[in-house]
């Protein structure tokens, strides 16, 4: 899979996206994740990228021709286009497992005011919201919805440490799981997980 992301804040993703799974995930060709600056496609030589809103009010807005620029020159035919909004669809993991299946995604963070409503309208496929709350820009949810459905790609996480995750069915979380001290500070691990008694424990973790 490849991921391209369009930002005005290129190097908010320096970091989270190469270290841990997500960046060995790129180090073994599983994923392929390029970061592009909105700017660089910005028509003048001031390199405007937004503009005050039609109609008035408060803050700028990042102009729809600079943003379909960009994406022209890198989306094709199985590109699916992901517009990060706050009054997009919330993020959940069988989104997450759909979209990891695609071949190409292109995600697009926004920022200040908004973005010109028209590439929700012509541009984006979808849009997503990580959340019903506002944050200062598409540069954090880009990274949840990307670090999501990376660890989802086959061969990123073994196999077995999907199979009971938290929200991978319907209404269900993971069971507690617990490590060694066996009792720490008088805080003590279930007895039923040291009995080495397999079926209690299946049942145990299902109820729980
Ligand atoms: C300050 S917000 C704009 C908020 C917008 N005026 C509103 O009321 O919905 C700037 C950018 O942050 C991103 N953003 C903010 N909250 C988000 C959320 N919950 N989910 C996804 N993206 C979000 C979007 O890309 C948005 O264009």
């Amino acid at each position: 899979m490849r991921i391209d992301i369009f930002t005005l804040f290129p190097e908010m993703f320096e970091g989270p996206l190469n270290k841990s799974i997500v960046g060995r995930a790129q180090e073994k060709g599983l994923v392929e994740i390029a970061i592009h600056n909105l700017r660089d496609w910005a028509k003048d030589s001031y390199k405007t990228v937004d503009d005050k809103p039609f109609g008035g009010g408060a803050g700028m807005i990042l102009k729809v021709d600079v943003i379909d620029v960009a994406i022209s020159k890198i989306k094709n035919q199985k590109s699916k286009i992901i517009l990060l909004d706050a009054g997009g669809k919330t993020f959940n993991q069988p989104m997450a497992q759909k979209l990891s299946k695609e071949k190409h995604l292109i995600l697009i963070a926004g920022h200040y005011e908004g973005v010109d409503h028209r590439v929700h309208e012509h541009i984006a496929d979808e849009v997503i919201s990580i959340g019903d709350y506002v944050l200062t820009g598409g540069e954090l949810p880009a990274m949840v919805v990307t670090d999501t459905i990376v660890r989802l790609i086959p061969g990123v996480i073994e196999e077995e440490s999907l199979k009971e995750e938290s929200h991978s069915k319907k209404g269900y979380l993971e069971y507690p799981q617990y490590t060694r001290p066996e009792e720490y500070k008088g805080w003590k691990v279930p007895e039923v997980l040291l009995s080495g008694n397999h079926a209690e424990i299946e049942k145990w973790r299902r109820q729980n």
